[in-house]
């Protein structure tokens, strides 16, 4: 039983290692009490209970002293008696903006209920849902939380329900809200940018705000919706965690403050400064579902426990443990520059290569000669493909080969015969120029009439081009927030709803084509989420192919997401986008700590480079299933130091891949890769050496390895135990 009520109102809420325990107080504010490693199920934390008020304002009337004593909230309000950032406000008619919500009624419930908004939320059994009311306001909020009895996380989310005859305005909405009693905490966030997606960012809790987020329509590179309150001992094996992701592909917003008492909240959910909701009497809104993680061994458990979860309540069953196409992607090696000629001589010349499938990238429909051109137009560019698409992926059939294809369907290029037709169809200001980025526009998936139309049109594509695999991407943000249909009351909304229209096209392809692997991707690995997952088994972790850089990519990306989402290339060196030489051991041994593939020109690639590379996607079959299905134990961080390691492990520990990167060669010292992970006891072949260590061994002492030839090097062992 994972949920337990203690007394009246009060709950504990008891996942894998993990206790989470709230309640009403005597005033019904619903207050949180504990959050950590589980204590006995019968605990009575009703006496845990400050009386201090939390602000002096009402501290001298009587009565009233603990009016305000629920400092500890479970999803605060705004306005009303504290100062705090807080979870919720909302603005009556008479533009008023105190909510006060106090303690209802609660249910359980064996099955989490559908969300009807469409926003993709985790799989999930047993939920408590806690129901709070505003008698002012008439205003209904119900606290979901899933718990997961053999998980260490509770996933959690808001509805809020307009109960009164007036409409009223929420002007925030966040998903969670979570209450610490002290600060002696770092706060882990991953920053980044185009090529250099999710990058840990460590900072001290200090009084004041850490905030992090964007306004950007996006979940975006910059910010990904992941915080996290690290205690100061943290390591990768030890020390208290407590993350958070949030699975949202739009504008979020996540923070930590510490207050004047030296208290912490964290709380995330949608980014307020781009954001209000109106409900009219009777309506409801429904906030995206957090996902939050309790580690106490660390960042090492809080990933492998993150892992885990996306894998079994997220991700597409159909997908998620399946081997993945080794794909050869037509966009670092040709960009443009292709017509069929070029197209079915790439295809034989990867022919018995172990590629088994030939991803045809941007280019190929409309006038997309650049990208100037063309986003818009989905039909088959016949000058450059006059046997269209079907030309393209017989011929990738007839080589042993599937075909893959690349879309963007949420823009539009101002040049393209559809803008022309409906220049009223995307996202801009009125009376003002709409603002280019990468020469393109947002088409207004708020629309109904835009949506149908997008719907149809890829549905035609996807239809007729023969593809197994599709690449979707989206390459800009969004900036004026201003949609032509919506009244203006409304305006506050187009952002929110228009990636309810993102959600709405993805789940009508991804369910219109149940057999179709579609990976996402948004100008590298922007909108990589929590949310996109549940469409997309594997996403495009960066435009960064350099293997050094990918050493840090990979390693953000893996401190929430599964390595199995992980889509990674191994691309021609130098580099294209930093022009560092690496060598082809080093390239493929970082890509195979995800999902395999490749980017480059087959019509400049030798025969040797060829049958390496066959050689080397035969190497990742035999290491695939850990991918898929094992977990992951971080090592050496390449962040802090010279070197990653990493060791990914099989559930039954009886195989594992270990990983060495060094990034400059020095001229002294001695090189060791120790695993992790490992069982002690076992006898594991390091089949690359011929040799046979225990785990013990194996993960203390660890393998002396050669002096590496260069900079930027990575060297691979797998282990097999052998009893
Ligand atoms: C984005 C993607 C690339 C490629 C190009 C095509 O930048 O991240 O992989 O698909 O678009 O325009």
């Amino acid at each position: 039983m994972s949920i337990i009520q203690i007394a009246e109102k009060q709950f504990h809420l008891r996942g894998k290692d993990f206790s989470y325990v709230f309640g009403a107080d005597h005033f019904d504010y619903l207050s949180h009490k504990y959050y950590g490693s589980a204590i006995s199920e019968d605990a009575d934390l009703r006496y845990f209970y400050r009386s201090h008020v939390y602000n002096d304002y009402t501290a001298h009337i009587p009565g009233v002293r603990d009016r305000f004593s629920s400092i500890y909230p479970e999803y605060p309000v705004a306005n009303y008696g504290e100062f705090r950032d807080y979870a919720i406000c909302v603005e009556d008619s008479r533009g008023c903006r105190v909510t006060d919500l106090h303690y209802e009624g609660f249910e359980i419930l064996a099955q989490k209920p559908a969300i009807s908004s469409g926003i993709p939320t985790a799989r999930g059994g047993e939920t408590l849902v806690v129901s709070l009311f505003d008698a002012t306001l008439s205003l209904r909020v119900k606290l979901y939380y899933t718990v997961y009895e053999e998980e260490n996380i509770i996933t959690r989310r808001a509805e809020i329900e307009n109960c009164g005859k007036d409409p009223v305005k929420l002007l925030r909405a966040l998903s969670v809200s979570l209450d610490f009693y002290d600060h002696d905490f770092n706060v882990l966030t991953l920053r980044g940018g185009h090529h250099e997606e999710r990058h840990e960012c460590l900072t001290p809790a200090n009084y004041g705000k850490i905030s992090v987020g964007n306004c950007r329509g996006n979940s975006s590179h910059q910010h990904s919706p992941f915080i996290a309150l690290l205690r100061p001992n943290v390591t990768e094996e030890t020390g208290d965690v407590y993350a958070c992701s949030l699975m949202y592909s739009g504008s979020h917003y996540e923070c930590a403050e510490v207050d004047q008492y030296g208290k912490t909240r964290m709380m995330a959910g949608i980014q307020p400064e781009t954001f209000t909701w109106k409900l009219e009497s009777g309506e409801r809104f429904e906030t995206p579902e957090a996902i939050l993680c309790y580690s106490n061994e660390g960042l090492g458990k809080m990933s492998r426990s993150y892992h885990d979860f996306y894998r079994n309540y997220v991700i597409n069953p159909n997908f998620v443990y399946r081997p993945r196409p080794v794909v050869l992607n037509s966009w670092e090696g040709m960009h443009f520059n292709f017509d069929n000629k070029r197209l079915l001589a790439a295809i034989d010349a990867v022919k018995g290569s172990e590629i088994d499938t030939f991803v045809l990238d941007d280019g190929w429909f409309g006038a997309r000669n650049n990208d100037k051109a063309g986003l818009g137009d989905w039909f088959v560019n016949t000058e450059k493909l006059p046997g269209g698409l079907k030309e393209i992926s017989d011929h990738c059939h007839e080589a042993g080969m599937n075909f893959g294809l690349w879309i963007e369907p949420e823009m539009i290029n101002p040049d393209s015969d559809l803008y022309r037709a409906h220049p009223d169809w995307i996202i801009s200001a009125p009376d003002r120029k709409p603002v280019l980025s990468r020469n393109q526009c947002i088409l207004d998936l708020t629309r109904r009439d835009v949506l149908d139309y997008i719907k149809n049109a890829m549905h035609r594509v996807i239809s007729e081009s023969g593809a197994t695999y599709i690449k979707w991407d989206c390459n800009r943000h969004m900036t004026e927030n201003w949609s032509r249909l919506l009244p203006a009351d409304r305006q506050g909304e187009v952002q929110h709803r228009y990636i309810l229209g993102v959600y709405e096209l993805a789940t009508y392809l991804t369910e219109s084509f149940p057999e179709i692997l579609f990976e996402g991707c948004s100008g590298g690995g922007g909108r990589f989420d929590g949310a996109m997952l549940k469409f997309f088994p594997q996403y495009w972790t960066s435009d960064n192919t350099d293997a050094n850089d990918r050493v840090e990519i990979q390693y953000g990306t893996g401190l929430c997401f599964p390595l199995s989402t992980h889509s990674s290339h191994v691309s021609a060196s130098p580099n294209i986008r930093n022009g560092r030489s690496t060598s082809v051991r080093a390239r493929t041994n970082i890509a195979r700590q995800g999902v395999l593939g490749y980017e480059f020109d087959p019509l400049r690639v030798s025969e040797e480079e060829l049958s390496t590379i066959a050689e080397n996607i035969k190497k990742h079959r035999t290491t695939e299933k850990l991918i898929l299905e094992g977990d992951l134990y971080r090592r050496e961080n390449r962040l802090h130091g010279n070197v990653m390691s990493q060791t990914v492990v099989s559930k039954d520990k009886n195989h594992a891949m270990m990983v060495f990167y060094q990034a400059l060669n020095p001229h002294n010292g001695d090189l060791i890769a120790r695993a992790a992970g490992l069982d002690p006891e076992k006898h594991y072949r390091i089949e690359e050496l011929d040799m046979t260590l225990r785990g013990s061994v194996l993960c203390n002492v660890g393998i002396f390895l050669e002096r590496m030839p260069g900079d930027f090097d990575a060297v691979l062992f797998t282990l097999n135990a052998i009893d």
